[in-house]
């Protein structure tokens, strides 16, 4: 029954699609989210990059008394969370691409999964491919400057659009029916990939599954709030983007966003 908060931290602001999703499922708890956009994008570093900064990002989230830790981050997931649970004794929740229930539900057989080239080089992501996708065709593309225009707030420019137009030539190709999302910040740019990709093409995110996942390990450990009223939520960058992130978070008007060094 703790009023602690749920800390998320992403490589900067892609995240605050999941923090939208949980917020909204558990409106009682108090949130805490760490936006590392100085050291954006995760996605092209290396794994032990990663894993440190997953560990700074976690340090943190334990000074400000976290109960639990959404890694709300595809590439720390993918190449840090085995580390961190075996490091720290709270709760993390992972985030994984929605594979399986692409897969499960493709009538074509064929799947596309857009994400970071640390995720997709990853072995958890490798084995969980392989575990969910027998006799399915996985297109795998990564997401190349996708990561940059969403921190930066320039996804709706003609020039980013084009580009990414010539990125989804292989699902177009592949005659793919499920796209899943790889990264957080994905979210972010539906529109655009609506916009490109045939109208059949079903974009999968993986936003609402975390959120159930956080409810049910908050009931399994009885961490969950016993407080009735409006939960608090407090968004720290270390970036100067307070304004874009204000933004992007409209949703959530009790949010609070503010510069941290960290
Ligand atoms: C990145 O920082 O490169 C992307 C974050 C993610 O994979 O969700």
């Amino acid at each position: 029954m703790s009023q602690q908060p749920i800390v998320l931290f992403d490589s900067g602001v892609g995240g605050t699609s999941i923090l939208k999703e949980v917020v909204k499922l558990l409106p009682h708890e108090d949130f805490i989210y760490l936006a590392d956009s100085k050291n954006a994008p995760y996605g092209i570093r290396t794994p032990q990059e990663i894993i440190d900064l997953s560990v700074k990002n976690t340090e943190l989230a334990l000074s400000m008394k976290a109960k639990l830790i959404v890694v709300a981050c595809n590439t720390a997931t993918t190449n840090a969370i085995f580390y961190l649970r075996s490091k720290y004794k709270l709760p993390f929740i992972g985030i994984e691409p929605a594979i399986k229930p692409a897969a499960l539900n493709s009538e074509v057989k064929s799947v596309g999964i857009l994400a970071t080239k640390g995720t997709l080089s990853s072995e958890l992501f490798k084995q969980t491919s392989e575990a969910f996708t027998q006799g399915i065709d996985v297109i795998e593309v990564i997401g190349k400057g996708i990561v940059e225009a969403v921190e930066g707030g320039w996804t709706a420019e003609e020039k980013f659009i084009e580009q990414l137009k010539e990125q989804l030539h292989p699902f177009i190709n592949e005659n793919i029916d499920y796209l899943v999302l790889g990264c957080t910040h994905f979210p972010y740019i539906i529109p655009q990939l609506k916009q490109i990709l045939p109208p059949h093409v079903k974009i999968i995110d993986s936003g609402r599954a975390v959120a159930k996942q956080t409810e049910a390990i908050l009931e399994k450990n009885k961490l969950k709030t016993s407080f009735r009223g409006k939960g608090r939520v407090q968004i720290y960058s270390n970036a100067d983007n307070i304004f874009h992130i204000k933004k992007l978070i409209e949703e959530i008007p009790n949010a609070k966003v503010s510069r941290k060094d960290f």
